[in-house]
């Protein structure tokens, strides 16, 4: 029955970016005062061949006003969209999580002050999410928003700019490297340990699951583990005419860095030859041009199509709940 369906409004939101005449994102704000948590669930469950096709077309879809506090509301409002889950445990995301219900965890658990810099998630592994669902449970006193950034847009960009570098990107695709400490190290951005990561209890599962996956590796002294990648793509061609730079070579060049880990070795093009820096900069710089800051509000949820749109995290002070949940690729 549409009577007992909320009203949702297309509203603008500041800092908002347009590209082609679109916004980005495209932000739903509820109408309805006082708005029932089925309400909303029943408007999802009719809109949602619509709202996941904005989400691929805007890359983000910004949810304002629902009623959703609780993880177990989020939990009920994503189960609406009736998307395939990712399970952390399966995920080879080298962040530290804790889960709050079957679906949704904490974001990052690494601390204020470390940017966690502008990404696809995991687009470092041969296996990563479709979408995200991020949702502020309580926004920071200061800081913490989460940047978001079109990555066609980017590539766009980059095309005209670095005509060489992307064909490089679009040939050679990339490797990645990263040293995972023996236990999980909550003061990194990318502290998850190998058995956590390779879910392996001894070094000859992790080894088992290593080759499995194509990695090549090598185990430090200190107990730490060093896995290569097989050859990722650095671009993906999401649909006819349309590709994205779904990589981590932000993150990985600018942000990979901790006791273990030296960014400027994380990444080399697939042939193992060397990124330049400079170059790396100015990608990061036209990323930021591109950059919208969800200026977070308690209850607000984003739909993150991770094809299209990148994601990270700004430092914040005080305490900052953003929650997530991933959607597996589609069947
Ligand atoms: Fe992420």
């Amino acid at each position: 029955m549409s009577d007992d369906l909320i009203e949702v409004e297309v509203s603008p939101v500041e800092g908002q970016q347009w590209f082609d005449g679109e916004p980005f994102p495209l932000v739903h704000a509820c109408r309805t005062d006082g708005a029932e948590l089925d309400a909303v669930e029943e408007w999802v469950r009719q809109s949602r061949t619509t709202l996941n096709r904005q989400a691929m077309d805007h890359g983000a879809v910004l949810f304002r006003g629902l009623p959703l506090s609780t993880d177990q509301d989020l939990d009920r409002f994503i189960r609406a969209f009736d998307y395939p889950n990712f399970p952390y445990a399966d995920s080879l995301s080298n962040a530290v999580r804790v889960n709050r219900t079957e679906r949704v965890f904490t974001a990052n658990e690494a601390p204020p002050d470390v940017t966690i810099c502008l990404h696809h998630e995991m687009a470092q592994t041969p296996v990563y999410p479709s979408r995200l669902f991020f949702f502020c449970e309580q926004p920071a006193e200061q800081g913490g928003a989460t940047p978001l950034c079109r990555s066609d847009i980017l590539f766009e960009r980059l095309k005209e700019e670095f005509p060489e570098f992307v064909a490089d990107c679009e040939t050679k695709g990339l490797l990645y490297t990263n040293i995972m400490p023996a236990e999980n190290d909550p003061t990194s951005g990318m502290g998850r340990s190998w058995q956590s990561t390779f879910r392996a209890e001894t070094r000859a599962a992790a080894e088992q699951r290593l080759q499995n996956l194509g990695y090549s590796w090598e185990w430090l002294p200190d107990g730490c583990l060093r896995s290569t990648t097989p050859v990722l793509q650095a671009v993906m061609k999401v649909e006819p005419g349309r590709k994205t730079f779904f990589n981590q070579l932000i993150a990985a060049f600018h942000g990979w860095k901790d006791s273990r880990n030296d960014p400027t070795k994380a990444v080399t093009f697939g042939d193992g030859s060397l990124l330049n820096p400079a170059t790396m900069d100015t990608v990061a710089k036209i990323a930021e041009e591109l950059t919208f800051d969800v200026p977070w509000q308690k209850g607000d949820v984003a739909l993150v199509d991770n094809r299209v749109a990148m994601h990270g995290r700004r430092t914040f002070t005080g305490t900052r709940k953003v929650l997530a949940s991933l959607v597996a690729m589609d069947a």
